[in-house]
């Protein structure tokens, strides 16, 4: 396993001891969440843990019901008692940029509506100014691509639209992500208030005030912000 790869398994099975037997557990996205995923399912199959999970997206719903992890839907739960979610970046004051992973709608939907939200990462995704590592994701209705990417160009240096294996990248709500590149994103509240006022944008990968805790796995150990 690589050193990154290591850092990530700390934090990530470490996050699954601040799950409580009976919680309704938000289950984020990620390569990061993966390991807690696969924690909690050895806990739920040993019989130590009763949980019902909240997946934030189809790989995690995959995955989640392969660890036996009972899952529910926001209709049957619409309060959630803690979240664990990755991120690409995270800010001294616990504020977040994700969804290079694809998954910011529904994360997003999740973080609003739990408890608590505790975000799990490899310490490369700490930062002293959100912006200045990741590129910021921008999901947006495909039918207005070409109307919505000058507008985030009058934001943004570049607006770059997501490929995979060759083809447009859609997400699990069948719309196209715009990666939007800055130098540093020195007033995220008024960029996100920007964002949302353009119509065909559907949600923004900025988690403003919505994280009460980060774990990040470095090569010295966990570093926790609170
Ligand atoms: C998905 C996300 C992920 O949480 C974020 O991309 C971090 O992923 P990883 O743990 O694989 O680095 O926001 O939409």
């Amino acid at each position: 396993m690589s050193n990154a790869e290591e850092m990530k398994k700390l934090a990530g099975e470490k996050a699954a001891e601040y799950v409580e037997d009976g919680m309704i557990v938000g289950l984020g996205t990620g390569s990061t969440v993966y390991y807690t995923i696969i924690k909690l399912g050895e806990l739920v199959q040993s019989g130590e843990l009763n949980i019902i999970g909240i997946p934030t997206s189809i790989a995690t719903e995959k995955l989640a019901t392969e660890q036996g992890i009972m899952l529910g839907t926001l209709e049957d739960y619409p309060e959630i008692d803690l979240t664990i979610d990755g991120a690409d970046e995270v800010d001294h004051n616990l504020n977040l940029i994700k969804g290079m992973g694809g998954a910011l709608l529904r994360e997003k939907v999740v973080a609003m509506v739990s408890k608590r939200e505790i975000i799990i990462a490899d310490g490369s995704k700490e930062v002293k100014m959100l912006g200045t590592k990741s590129a910021l994701p921008v999901e947006i209705l495909p039918f207005a691509l070409a109307a919505v990417k000058p507008k985030l160009e009058e934001l943004c240096i570049e607006a770059i639209l997501r490929e995979r294996d060759g083809k447009t990248f859609v997400s699990d709500n069948g719309n196209y992500i715009l990666d939007c590149k800055f130098d540093a994103i020195a007033e995220p509240e008024e960029l996100e208030s920007r964002l949302n006022n353009i119509p065909g944008v559907v949600e923004n990968g900025l988690f403003l005030d919505l994280a009460n805790l980060a774990i990040l796995g470095t090569t010295d150990g966990l570093k926790i912000l609170k």
